[in-house]
């Protein structure tokens, strides 16, 4: 799935790229080609069942706001789209312009309407509780631990009251090294996000686990459904000392 991916800490970066703590990947079709490669011949499908899996949990009705943070060349939000319907409304962020400028353009050959735009999960562009339900898929490894935590403070800054926060996510792999241990450097395993997604004042979390399909080469995953209190009570983000 890495096709392409750079970390930009501060240093000059290409233009319209988005600054990061994260590691942004900007394959673009070379991202969609690389990934439908991998779930066709070592994945064994279970990319297409994660995504479907995902979409599901957050039941998303019609006429609902939909945001995917780190949402790549937008597959996922194209599911979201299909479900929330014309008078929905669905908006993807990504840092990496390659992988907006495919998610547009996926967009633009079904005809529907979906606001991509390059940005980040610490800043999310959004007026507080804009949003019914937030996704991010694959992404929460790209991230180190303190960008999570901030990170799930402006999801639920932009998050309406009883909003419903969808992650999915590799399952962590503690033996990974070399390369594999550069690109998970955020990876944490199901306990640690729950963990931190309670942290950021989200209640009644749940959690389905993807088992890895015999003779794949998928990790295993887990999916995490979360609720934005409806009392106002989540917390603020400040950087730890
Ligand atoms: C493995 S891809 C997953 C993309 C998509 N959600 C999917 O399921 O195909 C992870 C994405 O997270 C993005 N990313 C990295 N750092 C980020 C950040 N700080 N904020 C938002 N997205 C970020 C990367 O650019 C990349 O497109």
């Amino acid at each position: 799935m890495h096709s392409s991916a750079s970390h930009r800490h501060g240093e000059a970066s290409e233009e319209s790229n988005k600054e990061t703590k994260g590691l942004i990947l900007n394959g673009g079709w070379r991202y969609d080609l690389t990934g439908w490669f991998h779930d066709t011949f070592s994945f064994r499908g279970t990319f297409r069942e994660l995504r479907q899996r995902t979409a599901n949990l957050a039941q998303l009705q019609p006429g609902e706001q939909v945001l995917d943070v780190g949402c790549g060349t937008g597959t996922l939000a194209l599911i979201a789209k299909e479900r929330v319907g014309r008078a929905g409304r669905v908006v993807g962020v990504d840092p990496g312009k390659e992988q907006i400028a495919r998610a547009l353009k996926k967009a633009a050959r079904r005809h529907v309407s979906i606001e991509f735009q390059v940005g980040v999960i610490e800043q999310l562009p959004f007026p507080d509780q804009t949003f019914d339900v937030v996704f991010s898929t694959l992404m929460m490894h790209h991230v180190p631990h303190p960008l999570k935590r901030q990170g799930l403070a402006e999801i639920a800054r932009v998050l309406k009251p009883g909003g419903r926060l969808v992650i999915a996510d590799f399952k962590g792999k503690p033996e990974r090294t070399g390369l594999a241990t550069r690109f998970h450097a955020g990876g944490s395993g199901m306990h640690d996000l729950v963990a931190i997604v309670s942290e950021a004042g989200f209640s009644q979390v749940e959690t389905e686990e993807m088992q890895p399909p015999r003779f794949s080469a998928f990790p295993g995953a887990g999916i995490v459904l979360a609720y934005k209190s409806s009392d106002e009570c989540v917390q603020a983000w400040e950087p730890r000392p």
